[in-house]
């Protein structure tokens, strides 16, 4: 029989190719093709498992229920709600986002707290050296935290040293620093990504040792990055934020342990992360008398509703192509609500350049900002401002009418009338009977 050619797989969209290569030609993803041996052809039964018999399970039932895992907060509020009320004994965690996001400084400072508060913590650096690390201690005021570090990317000496210590925390900072030296691939390819995190999982599993795993998001988003290893841990977490706004935002997208899409808000300062308590009055902070083109969306982060402002600016376009710019929302969301607009309520914008932005560098992701885009659009373009009072959310449909499905709805609108009444209209107390009244849904 001929022996097949070899056969490399693309970890990420599945295709086949003949040849290894640095980049999948069918996605573009780098590093990510690997050799794929398949199924040998006579099949898995010759290896089978001969007769000798395994040991018998034991079995139980859904009802006897084990013991909740015990918790330990950090003490901060943001985290340890995102983390579904504390950090779990003996889980792993996934802390992923861009480089320069301020992951390291978020788990020094978690570590820092957690260390505080009883935690034996080991801190294993494997992208700066210790001496950095101490210089960013310094910075936080975190110097004298009983946090153990160590710069190591080896994981033999770094499993050796856990089995040893036997903290209960560790922060592996990042787990594409990390190398097994088994496997031949450099260190932060997706093999030794996926072999040290799998290393490191069980031994958190086995030995009681809470993980933390830092991931890089890499330039094309998935591949040998945090993506690799959500599978095996049982929180992910991701830190997000735009460069050159100060918000970072810590949101949970999986949680064994918790509610997942659960967020915590920090501001990046001169002294680390701090926290944000209320988030919406940071996001319409720049926010002053009602101008045109400005609408407040009530959005739902989890348990929390977000207040943020929209910004609308429509102007004459010179003759030519009209220009729609958008930032913070979807641009092809925008060219629908404008289809929408001109034929069911016979609005037009052409001829018309639209920009939309949505203001503190938010990411609105949800289909309930339609109403508050075209409440700014319809302000902007007709230089008329908004009600300062008024916090506008809900889906548009293509018929032009409110799209229903948001059973969200009721809750939304109980808790953006507290929090735009209690923080943003009165944050003193006084109260004010009437504000933030729900607007109407354009049917
Ligand atoms: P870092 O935690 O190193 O990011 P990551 O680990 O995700 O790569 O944070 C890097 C950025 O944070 C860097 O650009 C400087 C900024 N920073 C502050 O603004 N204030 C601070 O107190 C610290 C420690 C960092
Ligand atoms: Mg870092």
């Amino acid at each position: 029989m001929a022996k097949d050619s070899p056969s490399f797989k693309c970890t990420s969209c599945n295709a086949r190719t003949t040849k290894w290569a640095g980049r999948c030609e069918s996605c573009g993803a780098w590093n990510t093709i690997v050799e794929d041996t398949g199924l040998s052809v006579s099949g898995p039964s010759k290896q089978g498992m001969g007769g000798r018999r395994g040991k018998m399970l034991e079995l139980t039932d859904l009802k006897s229920m084990a013991e909740a895992p015990p918790r330990t907060e950090a003490g901060v509020a943001e985290l340890d709600r995102v983390l579904g009320g504390g950090l779990v004994h003996a889980s792993a965690v996934l802390l992923g986002g861009d480089p320069g996001i301020g992951k390291s400084t978020l788990l020094l400072q978690a570590a820092a707290r957690f260390a505080r508060n009883g935690l034996k913590v080991i801190y294993v650096t494997g992208e700066e050296s210790a001496a950095q690390v101490q210089l960013r201690a310094q910075r936080l005021g975190l110097a004298d935290s009983p946090v153990l570090l160590a710069s190591e990317s080896n994981l033999r000496d770094i499993l050796t040293t856990l089995e040893a210590e036997k903290p209960d925390l560790a922060i592996i900072d990042s787990i594409q620093t990390v190398w097994i030296d088994t496997i031949e691939s450099p260190p932060g390819s997706v093999s030794q990504v996926r072999a040290s995190a799998h290393e490191l999982v069980n031994m958190a599993k086995r030995r009681g040792i809470s993980t933390i795993l830092v991931g890089h998001v890499t330039k094309e988003g998935a591949l040998a990055g945090p993506r690799v290893v959500e599978h095996m841990v049982d929180t992910v977490l991701y830190f997000e934020g735009e460069r050159g706004h100060q918000f970072r935002i810590l949101r949970a997208v999986k949680n064994r342990f918790g509610p997942a899409d659960e967020i915590g808000v920090f501001e990046m300062t001169g002294r680390g992360l701090a926290e944000v308590k209320n988030p919406s009055a940071l996001f319409l902070s720049e926010r002053g008398k009602p101008t045109p083109g400005s609408a407040v969306f009530a959005g739902i982060e989890g348990t929390r509703p977000i207040l943020c402002e929209i910004q609308a600016l429509v102007s004459p376009a010179p003759q030519g192509q009209s220009r729609r710019a958008v930032v913070g929302w979807d641009g092809s969301r925008l060219s629908m609500l404008l289809a929408v607009l001109e034929s069911r309520a016979g609005v037009s914008f052409a001829g018309l350049d639209v920009y939309l932005n949505v203001a503190g560098g938010l990411r609105v992701t949800e289909p309930g900002a339609d109403l508050a885009v075209a409440a700014a659009l319809m302000s902007a373009r007709e230089n008329h401002p908004l009600g300062g009072q008024t916090v506008f959310f809900g889906e548009i449909s293509l018929s032009g009418g409110g799209a229903s499905g948001d059973s969200d709805g009721k809750q939304v609108e109980r808790s953006a009338k507290t929090w735009f009444h209690q923080r943003i209209l009165a944050p003193h107390g006084q109260t004010q009977r009437g504000a933030g009244h729900r607007a109407g849904r354009s049917r």
